[in-house]
């Protein structure tokens, strides 16, 4: 591996920048981190269990074990993650405007899940106004939080965040406020599924 590394770089982003594809939802390089997705997982060899490598300092990890980013466990470990996160995201890509851009979609596929456990239901979250650019179907929130770290961290307004725990999280406003800012159609392309897609090129409304 050639890439160099500093003090605060982190595993993933070691990973990544020397060719090797790590599934991740909430990681981006130009956020916090949040280390909620959990799928970014490897192994390491003097760790019991995987850990997430958008939140392990990559020096660290180096210097005192080897890093598995394909092994037998890793893959297994992200499969299950991925069942989690699509308990209760529908599976409706023929209709969603992400459908072909989806990193959820693209992990699904790969995995190639064909069998369900846990489906009797899947829980269903209202939609958000969030004015004249982001169109929302909130029940394909994966709440990775990418979305409310870059409303906070880069455009400076603090309008979006997390409400809710375990099942019945979901991400809106603080008050019912649209998105105004045209900074605000960033989430589009940051959200890593079909939630915030644009509504000026809705498919639904250029039929
Ligand atoms: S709306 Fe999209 S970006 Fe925001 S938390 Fe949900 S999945 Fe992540
Ligand atoms: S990308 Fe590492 S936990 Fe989400």
């Amino acid at each position: 591996m050639k890439k160099k590394i500093n003090n605060k770089t982190s595993l993933i982003a070691y990973l990544i920048a020397n060719g090797i594809s790590v599934p991740h939802y909430c990681y981006h390089n130009d956020l916090s981190i949040a280390g909620n997705c959990r799928v970014c997982l490897v192994e390491l060899k003097n760790s019991m269990k995987p850990v997430v490598s958008c939140a392990t300092n990559a020096r660290v990890a180096l210097q005192n074990s080897s890093v598995y980013h394909d092994s037998a466990l890793v893959k297994k470990a992200r499969e299950n993650i991925l069942e989690f996160l699509l308990l209760n995201h529908p599976l409706d890509c023929p209709i969603c405007d992400q459908g072909g851009d989806c990193d959820l979609q693209d992990q699904s596929l790969f995995f190639g899940f064909t069998k369900r456990r846990f489906y009797k239901f899947k829980r269903i979250v209202s939609d958000k106004e969030l004015g004249p650019i982001v169109k929302t179907v909130m029940t394909r929130c994966i709440h990775c939080t990418r979305c409310v770290r870059f409303a906070a961290e880069i455009a400076g307004t603090e309008e979006l965040g997390v409400f809710g725990r375990g099942s019945a999280s979901e991400i809106g406003t603080y008050i019912d406020k649209v998105l105004t800012t045209e900074l605000s159609g960033n989430i589009i392309d940051l959200c890593p599924v079909g939630s915030f897609t644009s509504k000026k090129f809705s498919r639904q409304k250029l039929k």
